[in-house]
């Protein structure tokens, strides 16, 4: 049985449509002011299906009345009441989202086929925002569903990569943990030069990447206790452009390419295998070759033992404006970025 909600300050008037709303199956409430009405539905006394509400009231006028209780009861058609001089007013309530006007004496067929037409109506608005919330359902799971599956992707990759790295350091036990330590720092600068999500995710990866072409250069060499021969020294000088050749045909590593060819650039254009100067280096690769330098000098090598922190800081200050981009540098010294690598694999060398 569908509740009714009649709101007329005329007596007689409540008593007729009471009665044939009753006679006719619904379930009449009534109220004589704006108040009552309100009332009744917050307390929930009355959760009408559809509202027929007098425009003209003494204590309230019903278009002043509409606003709220569209907002009380959003899925309820209104029909609002008017005498026969107030069309242009029942119009006008229509336009400000009334359901309908019926215009008084009211007729009875008319009444009874205009609320069952509201309470159609009613059913469609109930139906359609019952699809749109599953809708949006739906659009929320499958978006929480994507961002897993990316976040899952992502750490799969991180992983293979993670994998590959591995492999140089097993051929060289001296840079084991080097890449990931380079990892590190690196991000830990791109974070504190402000870089955005994709450029830190860049970064991760040709950091953990960058000496991936070790893979080409023999162990003996890598261990070697003194200098290298100056055969010795180009094969090894080989490594960033062997390290772009083997990632090249993988299109996911393909942003990380220039840190992998350009880690061993200097600022001042004395590095290799290009010699690109300044600013011609990319920001990332400038970031991982700070990073880079600081981590080999920190560690113990064959030919000889791990340089202090200071002895390390001050090699890094020396070399900003030739061997570092210089404000990279200071903003490494700065921000005394090596205290953010994990306890685990700090080299202990400070
Ligand atoms: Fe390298």
């Amino acid at each position: 049985m569908h509740p009714v909600l009649i709101v007329d300050d005329d007596d007689a008037l409540r008593k007729v449509l009471r009665l044939r709303l009753a006679r006719s199956g619904f379930e009449p409430f009534v109220a004589a002011h704006a108040d009552d009405a309100i009332q009744m539905i917050e307390s929930r006394t009355c959760l009408p299906h559809c509202i027929l509400l007098d425009i003209r009231m003494p204590d309230r006028n019903g278009l002043d009345l509409l606003p709220e209780v569209r907002r009380l009861c959003p899925t309820s058609p209104v029909v609002m009441l008017t005498a026969s001089a107030d069309i242009e007013t029942g119009v006008e309530a229509m336009r400000r989202g009334a359901f309908d006007y019926l215009i008084k004496p009211v007729v009875k067929e008319q009444l009874l086929a205009t609320i069952r037409k509201a309470l159609s109506y009613r059913k469609i608005q109930i139906e359609n925002a019952r699809l749109e919330a599953e809708n949006r359902e739906y659009q929320e799971n499958l978006e929480r569903k994507v961002h897993e599956r990316t976040r899952e992707l992502s750490r799969a990759h991180l992983q293979t990569v993670a994998v590959l790295a591995e492999t140089i350091e097993a051929k060289d036990p001296y840079t084991r943990g080097h890449c990931n330590r380079v990892r590190q720092l690196s991000t830990a600068l791109g974070r504190a030069l402000e870089l955005g999500r994709v450029e830190l995710r860049t970064l991760e990866y040709g950091a953990i990447l960058h000496d991936i072409g070790k893979i080409g250069v023999p162990e003996v060499m890598l261990n070697k206790n003194g200098r290298l021969t100056e055969q010795e020294t180009e094969v090894f000088r080989a490594h960033p452009v062997l390290g772009e050749s083997i990632l090249r045909p993988v299109d996911f590593f393909r942003d990380c390419l220039p840190i992998v060819r350009w880690h061993h650039e200097w600022y001042d254009g004395r590095g290799y295998p290009d010699g690109l100067i300044a600013e011609d280096i990319p920001l990332l690769v400038r970031i991982v070759a700070v990073a880079d330098a600081f981590d080999a000098m920190t560690s113990a090598r064959p030919y000889r033992s791990a340089l202090s922190l200071e002895t390390a800081n001050a090699e890094i200050r020396s070399g900003c404006g030739s061997q570092f981009d210089p404000e990279i540098g200071a903003v490494f010294l700065a921000r005394e970025i090596w205290k953010l690598l994990d306890d685990a694999e700090s080299t202990g060398s400070d």
